[in-house]
């Protein structure tokens, strides 16, 4: 008899525990709404990128570089910074030298994380989202191969 109850106690802190453990996993993934920061993202693109980088990221050769399928886009740290820093000096993209200069922008941690999941989830590019609270921290981490403006 009294095994029974232990067991029934046992199963219901069991299920409980998977309640709560379903309800943190529903919460985190719908926190970020990676559709809603990428149409964000695609207004400030517009605004702040497209004239250089041009309307589907392929740049323009040897002097604004694409930012379709590139490998710098999987490097988050770096693509932080560039975004918020700038970047200049030499930089080869796709097999193409590119050495210009690129201002700093005044975007806030949401705006660089919207501008940036656009850019990293359009035109080909698949990225898993860059947070708003990632970036502060990716402009402290270090990064080699990079020069602010
Ligand atoms: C006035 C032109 C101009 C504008 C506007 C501009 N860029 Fe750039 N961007 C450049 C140039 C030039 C470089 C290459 C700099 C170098 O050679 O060192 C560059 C490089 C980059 C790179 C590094 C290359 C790569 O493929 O990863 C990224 C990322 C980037 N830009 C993102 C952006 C974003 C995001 C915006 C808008 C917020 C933006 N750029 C707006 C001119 C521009």
């Amino acid at each position: 008899m009294k095994k029974t109850i232990g067991l029934s106690t046992m199963k219901l802190q069991l299920f409980f525990i998977l309640f709560l453990f379903t309800l943190v996993l529903c919460s985190f993934y719908q926190v970020f709404d990676l559709k809603a920061s990428m149409e964000r993202g695609k207004t400030i693109y517009e605004a702040q990128c497209m004239s250089c980088h041009m309307a589907e990221g392929e740049g323009l050769e040897g002097i604004f570089p694409p930012l379709a399928k590139t490998d710098y886009l999987n490097d988050k740290n770096r693509l932080i910074k560039v975004t918020v820093l700038g970047v200049r000096g030499p930089m080869k993209i796709n097999g193409v030298d590119y050495n210009g200069e690129m201002t700093s922008f005044d975007l806030n941690n949401e705006q660089v994380s919207d501008v940036l999941n656009y850019i990293r989830n359009s035109w080909g590019n698949k990225g898993v989202p860059i947070l708003p609270a990632e970036i502060q921290p990716a402009l402290k981490a270090s990064t080699k191969d990079y020069r602010p403006y």
